[in-house]
């Protein structure tokens, strides 16, 4: 038996950080996904296969136990088993056109993809258990993980998310086209989250200002985005830019991509945590092009996405 499930990639639009720490944020899924298959095995093992590296392994051994990177799929995995209670091994295969460690949510569309997928060999989960399993999954590597980027790659399309509120459909009609730049520095998501908690911790109160500026910002967002209003959106962007400047998780690369998009675009910003990864720039076809052209001047990976309306 084999079961196939496949999931978008993520940019947030605004909000990235301060999610963390109880802002709203807005994301939208784009069209670059990941595709997980999963079939029981006859062994008692469970084996993964992935860009990361392969991992095989046996049931009784903990997942505390088992290459970092690839610890996900095995709580999933060993979750499942347990749930539908057998021990049958499994093999996940995850294959991805979604660049690594960029900020674009390959953990979290890979994690949801393969709740789905490992699930889907033995019976039918809601799409409510699978976000649930995929960010337990993720917090095995990533703790602090705000469930923003899970839930996006699961429910796809254009949404605001909250902590505390969870997930809300944006249902508008906004048409817009990200100029999306990978600085082709990769990050690590847990050590850029860390390092803003570090900020917070010796800036109490500056970090707190920062919160209350960047709900404003996603407040007006939200205003913008039901009227269809790009030139305003896209100066918010940039402002919500000078605030993740502020928090540190900015590079001298992911400056010059910044200030090289905001000269044509509505605006520009990085997307995800930072210290590396990509930057948005918010464009429509009077902009695109430019926009587009501007950037490829730069040492980058260029590319244009719409939202994709497809979750999991
Ligand atoms: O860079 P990414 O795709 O891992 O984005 C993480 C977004 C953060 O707000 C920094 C963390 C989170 O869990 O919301």
């Amino acid at each position: 038996m084999k079961s196939i499930a496949t999931a978008p990639a993520k940019v947030i639009l605004l909000g990235e950080h301060f999610v963390v720490h109880g802002v709203r944020a807005i994301l939208c899924t784009i069209d670059k996904r990941v595709t997980v298959s999963s079939r029981t095995l006859d062994d008692n093992i469970i084996k993964i296969k992935s860009k990361l590296g392969n991992l095989s392994t046996t049931l009784s051994k903990s997942v505390d136990e088992q290459n970092i990177p690839l610890k996900p799929f095995l709580h999933i995995a060993k979750k499942i088993l347990e749930k539908f209670s057998t021990s049958v091994g499994i093999e996940i295969d995850i294959k991805s056109d979604i660049p690594i460690g960029v900020g674009l949510g390959s953990s979290s569309a890979c994690c949801v993809a393969a709740a789905a997928s490992v699930s889907g060999i033995f019976g039918k989960l809601t799409r409510e258990e699978i976000l649930k399993l995929a960010i337990e999954a993720e917090r095995t590597i990533f703790q602090k993980t705000s469930g923003a980027d899970c839930s996006v790659c699961t429910y796809g399309g254009l949404m605001e998310y909250s902590t505390e509120q969870g997930y809300r459909a944006l249902n508008s009609k906004i048409d817009f086209n990200l100029v999306i730049a990978n600085s082709k520095e990769t990050h690590s998501t847990n050590q850029i989250v860390h390092k803003v908690q570090n900020f917070k911790d010796r800036h109490e109160e500056i970090f707190l200002s920062l919160c209350n500026e960047e709900n404003v910002i996603v407040e007006k967002a939200l205003t913008a985005i039901k009227e269809n209003d790009l030139p305003t959106l896209g100066k918010l962007m940039s402002e919500n830019q000078v605030l993740l400047d502020k928090i540190g998780v900015t590079t001298e690369k992911l400056k010059v991509l910044v200030k090289t998009a905001s000269n044509t675009s509505y605006g520009a910003k990085i997307t995800g945590a930072g210290g590396g990864g990509c930057v948005i720039g918010l464009t429509d076809r009077t902009n695109l092009e430019q926009t587009l052209g501007s950037l490829e001047d730069q040492d980058c990976e260029c590319f244009v996405s719409k939202i994709d309306y497809n979750g999991l």
